[in-house]
């Protein structure tokens, strides 16, 4: 296939794709063609499963132009009544993550407190709003005032926590009087310290992301979990996309339709052009994107 790029995705994983500490993928090489989910346009096909003109999503890099085999391609855009950039953000893997990962580790009941980190980026609104869909009551943990009164304000948390600000464990307990029943993860460090003493008996902790931990070489040391753990019978489980891409049709139909619906909000963080991609992907670990961080190509 060749594919006119429209659209380039900016993730956090990306840090951990150019690293050469272990991870669930081979690092990008130097000189390579950087990693990255995009969605377009095709131009020309010569396999039958796809036909110029075809929108579609997948692994087709950090350029505008791309020529790969057919199994870079994650799916065809069918939602096409919603804004094509969608497909890398709430009906992407962000959105499908904060699915897939919050209803099958999490497995929230309603009635119970869903903690969430990263809570007014791409994949923590979504967690935040589908929590919220399910019954549950939700409380949003992001960085500076204008976040936290976005969580509140756009996406319907019950509760909002600057942890920027002095007091985080105090804050989290005040947010969460019964207990933290689900948290879902998208920082490790500081932030999960100061959540696991509020954990609920049989709370589920789901591992999504581990944004504040800026290098795994060396390994960072830190408070111990397996106290809180064994105390509140609880359990922990790490998710990782790329397992559970069987799923992945079903649940971006599941979100397009609550997107429609008004049920389920989104932000995109766009900017222009292909020479923005490197500082774009540094501002996301200065906290700079507001929603989904994306490239538009002319
Ligand atoms: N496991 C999977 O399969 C999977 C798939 C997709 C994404 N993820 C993970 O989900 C998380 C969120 O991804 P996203 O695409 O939705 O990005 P995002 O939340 O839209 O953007 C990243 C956010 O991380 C926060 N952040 C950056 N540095 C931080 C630090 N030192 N401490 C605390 N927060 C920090 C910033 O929010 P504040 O301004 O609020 O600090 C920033 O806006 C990431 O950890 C990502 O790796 C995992």
């Amino acid at each position: 296939l060749r594919v006119a790029n429209k659209f380039l995705s900016v993730e956090p994983a990306m840090r951990g794709w150019i690293a050469d500490a272990g991870n669930y993928a081979e690092p990008v090489p130097i000189g390579g063609v950087m990693r990255s989910l995009a969605v377009g346009e095709v131009l020309e096909s010569r396999t039958p499963a796809f036909a110029p003109g075809d929108q579609v999503t997948g692994w087709f890099g950090w350029q505008e132009r791309a020529v790969f085999d057919a199994a870079a391609v994650v799916r065809r855009v069918r939602e096409t009544d919603l804004p094509l950039s969608l497909a890398l953000g709430v009906l992407g893997i962000n959105g499908v993550t904060a699915h897939l990962a919050l209803t099958g580790i999490g497995r929230p009941v309603a009635g119970e407190t869903v903690l969430v980190s990263t809570a007014a980026g791409a994949v923590g609104s979504a967690v935040g709003q589908i929590a919220k869909i399910l019954g549950c009551r939700t409380v949003g943990i992001a960085g500076g005032p204008a976040k936290v009164a976005q969580c509140r304000d756009e996406f319907g948390y019950d509760a909002a926590i600057d942890y920027k600000a002095p007091g985080l464990s105090e804050a989290i307990a005040a947010a969460c009087p019964g207990g933290v029943n689900v948290y879902f993860d998208n920082t490790a460090g500081a932030i999960s310290d100061a959540v696991y003493p509020q954990l609920a008996l049989r709370a589920r902790v789901v591992i999504c992301g581990t944004a504040s931990i800026p290098a795994w070489e060396p390994w960072p040391h830190g408070p111990r979990v397996e106290r809180h753990l064994l105390v509140k019978r609880a359990s922990m489980q790490g998710f990782v996309i790329f397992d559970h891409m069987n799923a992945y049709e079903g649940s971006v139909a599941t979100l397009a339709q609550w997107v429609r619906e008004g049920r389920l909000r989104y932000r995109e963080d766009i900017l222009d052009g292909i020479e923005a991609c490197p500082d774009a992907l540094a501002g996301l670990y200065r906290g700079e994107n507001n929603g989904k961080r994306i490239i538009r190509l002319a």
